[in-house]
C-alpha cells in the first residue's frame, strides 16, 4: 500500500512541476516590483544583516543558467545542523541570492556569480503565514533591490502564494528544495598540512564571498573569507589581499535535485581548502599559505608536487598562476547591495 502511495505521489509530483513548468512559461514579460527595499505586500521586511548569515547550501539551476546560495538565520543554522528541518522551527529564516552564472575569465570551465538578479527570503511562522504553508515569501529584486509584488491571477495583491505554488512538489519536505549540504564537523584534533598550515577552526562559519561550479570536473564550490577578508573584498582592497586573510573553499560533487533535475545540489563532500595571506611567511608561494583537508575525515592532503621533499603548496600555486596579476586569486568576490 505503501509503495503504491509513494508511486502515485511520484507522478502527482512530475505533473505538478511540469504544469508550474508551464505557469512559469507563460508570466513572460519579467515579474513586476515596487519600490526599493521596500516592505514585502505581506508584510515581510528585508532581513537586516543579511549577507553576514552562514552558508546553508547552494545550487546551480541549469534551466535558467543562475547560481544560487541559500543562506539561513541563527535559528535555522542550528535547525539545520542538528538535522531539525521537518518542520523547519518558527523564527527560521531561509535567504537565497541568485545571480546570473559567469564564466571565470581566467579558467573556461568554471562559472561563478554574474548579473545579481534578486535576493528572496523564506520566513517561517507556522501561524503567521498558516494561508501559504506556513512560510511568509518576500523577493526584492536586482541592485535596486525593488520589492517583487506580482499577485497571482485573480489576486488582489502578493501574498506569496505564487512562490508557494511552485515549492508544492517539496510540500513533504516542508517547501523546502534545499536539503542542506554536508559539512565536516569540528575542526579539534585535525592535524596540520606538511609545510605547518593548521586547519582554521570553525571555517564554516566563515561569511560567503562567492559560490562557484566547476564543469571540468562536476563539482560546486562555495568560497567563504575570515574578517579580514570580507572587509577587503567588500572595500575592493584585493589586490593585494592584507596580511591575516584567509580564504575558504569547500568543494562537493554535484547531484540533480530529485523534485527539480535542473537544479544542481551538492552531494558528497571532497574538501576544504585554504590560502592564508602572510607575504613574509609564505613569500617562497607567492605571499599565500596553501593547505587542503580531504573529505569529511579532513585528512590532511600531503602530495608532493616535483620531487619536493614533502608538501609546500607549490602545487596549488602553479596553478594559480594565471592570476598572479590579481594576488593568485580566481574569485571574483560579490558585492550585495
Ligand atoms: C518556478 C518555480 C519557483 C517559483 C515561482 C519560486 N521558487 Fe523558490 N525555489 C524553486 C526551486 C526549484 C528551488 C530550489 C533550487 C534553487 O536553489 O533554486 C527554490 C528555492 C527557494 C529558496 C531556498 C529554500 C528552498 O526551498 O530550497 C527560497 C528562500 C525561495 N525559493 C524563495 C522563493 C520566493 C520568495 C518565491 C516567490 C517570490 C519563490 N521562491 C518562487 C522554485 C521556485
Ligand atoms: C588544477 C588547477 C588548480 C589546482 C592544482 C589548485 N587550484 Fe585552487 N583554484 C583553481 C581554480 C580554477 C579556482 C577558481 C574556481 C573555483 O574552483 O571556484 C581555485 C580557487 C581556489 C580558492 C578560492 C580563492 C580563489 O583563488 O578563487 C582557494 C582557497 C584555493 N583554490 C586553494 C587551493 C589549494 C590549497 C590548492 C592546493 C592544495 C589548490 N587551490 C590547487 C585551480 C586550482
Amino acid at each position: 500500500m505503501k509503495r503504491i502511495g509513494t508511486v502515485v505521489i511520484g507522478l502527482g509530483g512530475i505533473a505538478l512541476i511540469s504544469l508550474f513548468a508551464l505557469n512559469c512559461k507563460k508570466k513572460a514579460g519579467g515579474p513586476k516590483a515596487g519600490a526599493p527595499r521596500a516592505v514585502s505586500p505581506n508584510g515581510i521586511a528585508y532581513p537586516t544583516g543579511f549577507k553576514d548569515w552562514k552558508v546553508i547550501g547552494l545550487s546551480h539551476r541549469e534551466d535558467n543558467k543562475t547560481l544560487r546560495y541559500i543562506l539561513g538565520n541563527d535559528v535555522a543554522v542550528e535547525a539545520a545542523r542538528s538535522g531539525k528541518t521537518n518542520p523547519w522551527p518558527d523564527g527560521a529564516i531561509l535567504g537565497k541570492v541568485v545571480w546570473k552564472q559567469k564564466t571565470n575569465d581566467k579558467w573556461a570551465r568554471a562559472i561563478g556569480p554574474g548579473k545579481l538578479v534578486h535576493a528572496e527570503f523564506m520566513v517561517k511562522d507556522a501561524k503567521k503565514f498558516a494561508s501559504t504553508g506556513g512560510w511568509g515569501y518576500a523577493r526584492w529584486l536586482g541592485n535596486e533591490q525593488k520589492v517583487f509584488i506580482k499577485a497571482l491571477p485573480g489576486a488582489k495583491k502578493f501574498t506569496g502564494k505564487l512562490c508557494m505554488n511552485c515549492h508544492l512538489p517539496v510540500k513533504d519536505n516542508d517547501y523546502v528544495f534545499t536539503r542542506p549540504a554536508s559539512f565536516p564537523g569540528s575542526q579539534k584534533g585535525v592535524g596540520p598540512v606538511p609545510n605547518g598550515i593548521t586547519i582554521p577552526m570553525n571555517y564554516k562559519d566563515m561569511r560567503p564571498l562567492a559560490v562557484s561550479r566547476r564543469l571540468d570536473n562536476k563539482t560546486l564550490r562555495y568560497i567563504l573569507g575570515n574578517d579580514i577578508a570580507v572587509e577587503a573584498a567588500r572595500s575592493g582592497k584585493t589586490n593585494p589581499w592584507p596580511k591575516g586573510s584567509i580564504l575558504a573553499k569547500m568543494v562537493w560533487k554535484e547531484k540533480s535535485h530529485p523534485k527539480w533535475a535542473k537544479a544542481i545540489e551538492p552531494a558528497k563532500f571532497v574538501h576544504a581548502e585554504f590560502m592564508i595571506k602572510d607575504a613574509k611567511k609564505y613569500a617562497s608561494t607567492g605571499g599565500w599559505g596553501y593547505a587542503r583537508w580531504k573529505g569529511l575525515g579532513q585528512k590532511p592532503y600531503a602530495k608532493r608536487f616535483n620531487k619536493e621533499k614533502k608538501f609546500s603548496g607549490k602545487e596549488c600555486m602553479t596553478c594559480h598562476l594565471p592570476v598572479k596579476g590579481r594576488d593568485y586569486v580566481f574569485t571574483h568576490a560579490v558585492n550585495l547591495p
